[in-house]
């Protein structure tokens, strides 16, 4: 679903945000990206939907070619992926109802399907008494569950979370990975960014640690039950 082919990704002025990545996720899997700040796990999110181009290297989402996407490629890849922001980028002057249906405009909804579908997501959210509010009347947590709603009210094959439990409380943030859980159940190829400790012992999902930009191990939880040991041949 996803393949990356020694992706450098070097800002103006010289700053490497990744550095000779490889890496493949196959259709379903949920894997975590982690590393410290200034790891390179935003720059490598950004790279996978297109709102950065990799300066060398090869990126194939959902079978397309990423590296060299005109804009028009890159609204239909946006079709296939859902993405959740760390600072959740809501329309401030827009309701809750209408930033979840944004996520259906691009995907083409007509009107009165993307009714539907945005009423029946945010009820499953527990958002539906708060549809017409303005962002800014809802709480942090709320405002995180909109975001969610947008990222997968049109089913995206691919889910992209860059830190979606960053500054929420720990129920909240188990809330948020129910809701990402229940995305990857029905199906979603889901690739979450977080350096929270917290979450990485709970979910024995498999790993891709960034250090510097480099990819520095990729490791799967072994299989023997209650217990989160990590096949850690390279994990330093
Ligand atoms: N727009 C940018 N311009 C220049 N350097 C950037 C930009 N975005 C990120 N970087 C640099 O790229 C490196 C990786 O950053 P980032 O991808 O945000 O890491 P992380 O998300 O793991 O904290 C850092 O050194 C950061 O300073
Ligand atoms: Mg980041």
């Amino acid at each position: 679903m996803i393949q990356m082919y020694h992706v450098d990704k070097q800002y103006p002025g010289g700053a490497y945000g990744v550095s000779d990545v490889s890496m493949t996720l196959d259709r379903g899997e949920f894997a975590f990206l982690t590393g410290p700040s200034g790891a390179g796990k935003t720059t490598l999110l950004r790279l996978l939907f297109g709102a950065e181009h990799p300066t060398s290297g090869q990126i194939l989402v959902a079978g397309r070619n990423v590296s060299r996407l005109s804009s028009g490629s890159v609204a239909s890849l946006r079709c296939e992926i859902g993405v959740i922001f760390q600072d959740f980028k809501l329309l401030g002057n827009r309701s809750v109802f209408e930033n979840v249906a944004i996520g259906l405009e691009i995907a083409g909804a007509t009107r009165r399907e993307a009714r539907v579908r945005v009423w029946s997501m945010l009820k499953r959210l527990g958002l539906g008494h708060r549809m017409d509010d303005l962002p800014r009347s809802l709480s942090g947590g709320e405002q995180q569950r909109v975001a969610i709603a947008r990222a997968l009210v049109h089913d995206p094959l691919i889910l992209l979370a860059d830190e979606p439990t960053g500054n929420l409380d720990p129920d909240l943030a188990l809330d948020i990975m129910d809701i990402i859980a229940d995305a990857h159940a029905r199906g979603t190829t889901v690739l979450v960014a977080t350096h929270d400790p917290g979450l990485l012992d709970r979910y024995r999902h498999r790993r891709l640690v960034l250090e510097k930009g480099c990819l520095l191990a990729d490791t799967y939880p072994d299989t023997q039950p209650g217990r989160v040991r990590w096949a850690a041949s390279t994990l330093r």
